[in-house]
């Protein structure tokens, strides 16, 4: 982060402590960084302590310039190469997304063209607040990236979503933006995430453990690598990444059908979702009283998306699919990459400690044609996401 400048906006929440750790770790590795503070934020955690730790003023009051031959909010904005809002509290997530500047923090915030990082953390219901939701979502809409909060408990004695992460997560998340390379500019990439859904009937459904943690992680970085993405989810309880085209599927069969149109158009189509094998023959249209002392459900098979999608693929087009398996990960999942053509498969031994549905960590492997197999370690979806995207601009690069 050498010669990059972070201006950090603190605003008034129990978390704003963690800010000062956030702080010291981006000075460590080398960031000029500048601290704006909410007055609310001042009564949690003293001015001093940021001044002490990023040696310079830290600005709370927009009426009183530290450098009168200069502009604050203007000048701090212009030089931002990245702003991060941590903790971001309800109030300033709603002032920025509806235009308001009242503040130095909202004011510089409305004036910057940097990338801007939010970091919300609030009390569970806060955030849960369909208002609150609103606002982040009007936010992403227009670029702005947003870190998820945490689960666990919180400072006001509930327990659930909404603990600002810790410094070193938010740093992770800095370093990727800043690591941005740009190197997938131009490129079209379709990725399905989640699991789907397979109706019984209205209220009834066969489905799977899948999260999307995954594909919404691949889908954030190809993005912020410069691609053009379309997520296809399928009943994911996640934010929306930023800059993504997300489009919600539930069963296999509408996800297939979402596949096969938009095909033709892409670069790259990454299967990360858990698609159900099978589905009942049929949706009663009622919900299914229960007179019968035995019932039996009927499934048929749907369609392999994947195995359709490498049957069509063009000479360009990089498809790219993944195996959760619990034996034989190897052999698996090189058979699957020659039964469904697809050119990478990326295989998770879901009995992995630390792997598999739900976790925000992977152990991924990735199987290739004429090459021995690349195992990785323990790491983020986020960072396996980013090994997965090299691999596949390794593909294209060694085709050319
Ligand atoms: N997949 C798909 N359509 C399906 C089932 C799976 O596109 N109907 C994709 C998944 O998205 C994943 C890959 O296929 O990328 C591997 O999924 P997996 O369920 O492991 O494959 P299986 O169908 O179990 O393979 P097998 O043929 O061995 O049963």
């Amino acid at each position: 982060m050498q010669g990059k400048t972070v201006v950090v906006g603190v605003s008034g929440g129990i978390a704003a402590y963690k800010a000062a750790g956030l702080c010291s770790a981006l000075v460590k590795e080398g960031a000029g960084v500048h601290v704006i503070m909410t007055e609310s934020a001042t009564r949690f955690i003293t001015p001093l302590t940021f001044e002490s730790l990023v040696k310079t003023p830290v600005i709370t009051d927009i009426f009183k310039e530290p450098n009168p031959a200069e502009i604050s909010h203007i000048a701090l904005a212009d030089k931002a190469d990245l702003f991060v809002v941590a903790p971001a509290t309800a109030n300033t997530i709603g002032k920025v997304a509806h235009g308001i500047g009242d503040d130095m923090l909202t004011t510089t915030l409305l004036a910057t063209r940097s990338t801007v990082l939010f970091a919300p953390a609030m009390n569970v219901n806060m955030y849960n607040n369909p208002i609150v939701q609103e606002n982040l979502h009007r936010l992403r809409a227009r670029g702005y990236l947003i870190a998820e909060p945490g689960e666990g408990p919180l400072a006001c004695g509930y327990t659930g979503k909404g603990r600002l992460p810790e410094p070193e997560q938010l740093m992770e998340v800095i370093r990727a933006i800043f690591r941005q390379k740009q190197d997938m500019l131009g490129l079209r990439v379709l990725i399905t995430a989640g699991g789907t859904r397979e109706r019984i009937d209205p209220v009834r459904y066969i489905s799977n453990d899948s999260s999307g943690k995954m594909g919404f992680a691949l889908a954030e970085t190809a993005a912020l690598r410069g691609a053009d993405v379309t997520l296809l989810a399928a009943n994911v309880q996640l934010a929306p990444p930023g800059k993504v085209r997300l489009v919600p599927v539930e069963s296999a069969q509408e996800m297939y059908e979402q596949v096969i149109n938009r095909l033709p158009e892409q670069d790259i189509v990454i299967k990360a979702a858990a698609v159900a094998d099978y589905r009942p023959i049929a949706t009663a249209a009622s919900k299914i009283k229960k007179n019968a002392e035995r019932i039996n459900l009927e499934l048929v098979r749907n369609p392999d998306i994947l195995a359709e999608v490498g049957a069509r693929k063009t000479a360009g087009q990089v498809i790219v699919g993944f195996a959760a398996e619990t034996d034989d990960l190897e052999a698996n999942a090189r058979d699957k990459l020659i039964r469904k053509n697809a050119d990478l498969i990326v295989a998770n031994d879901v009995t992995a400690e630390g792997a598999g549905f739900g976790t925000d960590t992977n152990v991924i492997s990735m199987v290739r044609r004429d090459r021995p197999t690349r195992s990785l370690p323990l790491m983020s979806k986020r960072e396996a996401a980013e090994r997965i995207l090299d691999e596949i601009l390794e593909i294209r690069a060694e085709r050319t």
